[in-house]
């Protein structure tokens, strides 16, 4: 019989990998509560009509992407593609915005059931953050600098990039908007029935495509920055005069299109080309408006969320691998004898109790000592703890440092003093 596999494109995260998403996402928890963010945590499967409300109807997300089934209820439920729309959902229905302005973060799984290819999966993990109720470009520029911060902690700012648009208020766009699907349907018999859909429903899709054919067209079509009024110039002025004055580097790109719908103002995405083809790590920007669109009051908000598959990929390929050299502090060997083995139970608690901060790996084989050193080594050893029939009897344990190749043999009551002076507690 043929092993069962996981699904195309969702996959197991192992040990090699979940070692890199501990430490970032601790990182992350760290950075944004230090901050002022609190954690949310939200269903992964919400009702189809959230999304199709916030994402927007001729995004590829909602006609392409999303799982959606049936429940026996015959509600449509969807698994979540992105946290921003339930994210926003849970603030209009447990009121959070009544008395206070937010700062939120999440973590966890998304699915978007997307041609799976290196760094494109259809079950991924995002790291997100949603500050609510804040008007005004400096909430977009701390959404800016603390994933810059992010990226100089995971020592991988040489290899991503930011790209900063601005598209303007909804009305600004609108007319852009217009402009752009006049100007792409003198062109019409350049573009295929999937872009001819595109110039009807969502023309600035056009704009970032990688078809090499239609680029001449593109350089000559109006950009956004054209169509902003006095006010918004002042405010995208006002975020790259702070972006200079914080020394973060930059490229505004007019042809900038975020594959969501609910945007307005300031988008941004900071992307790679270190993984082969151009890659964004994280998007994000601001949208004032999705929380009036989905039932609240009316309230600004901004927000990004990282792809961590991708920021791991990242890392993997620079070679942070350093970070990870965790070695064992101490292993215990004990002959095959079950009665000293349960002594070796009885050392491992006996330390942990008395020195919580070191890591005891027991080794509870039935191999011969020269295996069991084999292993020791290979869990990077510092401290070996061997127990023998013999010793045992009066108490004795040999304490071997791998490092320095001396050996000791103590008593029982002895070797908390030993540790503490090895590993410097
Ligand atoms: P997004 O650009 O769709 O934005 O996704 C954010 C990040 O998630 C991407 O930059 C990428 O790193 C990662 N990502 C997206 N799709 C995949 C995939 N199929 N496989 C692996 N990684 C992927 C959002 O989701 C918005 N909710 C961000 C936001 C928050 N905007 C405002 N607030």
């Amino acid at each position: 019989m043929k092993n069962i596999q996981s699904i195309r494109g969702i996959h197991d995260s192992l040990p090699n990998d979940t070692i890199y998403f501990q430490y970032i996402e601790n990182i992350f928890k760290n950075l944004v509560s230090n901050y002022g963010y609190h954690e949310i945590r939200l269903p992964i499967l919400e009702y189809t009509v959230l999304f199709l409300q916030s994402i927007g109807k001729t995004t590829d997300v909602i006609n392409k992407e999303m799982y959606t089934f049936v429940d026996k209820n015959k509600n449509k439920i969807t698994l979540r593609p992105e946290g921003t729309a339930g994210c926003i959902r849970a603030t209009i229905q447990h009121k959070l915005l009544y008395k206070k302005k937010q700062r939120l973060f999440y973590m966890g799984p998304m699915f978007r059931r997307e041609r799976p290819q290196k760094g494109r999966y259809r079950q991924f993990h995002q790291l997100g953050a949603e500050v609510l109720g804040y008007e005004g470009p400096k909430i977009d520029i701390e959404l800016i600098v603390l994933t810059f911060r992010l990226w100089k902690i995971l020592k991988i700012n040489k290899y991503i990039f930011l790209e900063i648009n601005f598209i303007g208020s909804n009305k600004e766009y609108k007319k852009y908007e217009k402009e752009l699907t006049t100007f792409f349907q003198k062109h019409e018999n350049h573009f295929n029935e999937d872009y001819k859909k595109r110039i009807k429903n969502n023309p600035m899709r056009i704009l970032d495509t990688k078809n090499l054919d239609i680029k001449h067209i593109i350089d000559d079509a109006p950009i956004i920055t054209d169509f902003l009024n006095e006010k918004s110039r002042i405010y995208f002025t006002n975020i790259c005069n702070c972006l200079d004055l914080l020394n973060i580097p930059y490229t505004i790109n007019p042809y900038l299109v975020r594959g969501l719908d609910y945007y307005n103002y300031t988008i941004f995405e900071w992307v790679t080309y270190n993984l082969g083809s151009k890659l964004a790590i994280c998007g994000g920007g601001r949208y004032n408006h999705l929380i009036e669109k989905l039932g609240g009051k009316e309230n600004p908000a901004a927000g990004f969320a990282i792809g961590l598959e991708r920021l791991t990929l990242l890392m993997q390929k620079n070679n942070s691998n350093y970070i990870f050299c965790k070695s064992t502090d101490i292993y215990i060997i004990s002959s095959n004898d079950d009665s000293i083995k349960n002594k070796a139970i009885l050392l491992s608690e006996y330390i942990r109790n008395i020195l919580p901060s070191l890591q005891i790996i027991v080794n509870y084989d039935n191999k011969n000592l020269k295996k069991k050193f084999i292993q020791a080594n290979k869990h990077k050893t510092k401290i070996v703890l061997l127990l023998d029939k013999e010793k045992e009897k009066t108490q004795l344990i040999t304490l071997k440092n791998l490092i320095t190749n001396e050996q000791k043999i103590l008593h029982k009551n002895e070797i908390i003093k030993n540790l503490k002076f090895i590993f410097n507690l």
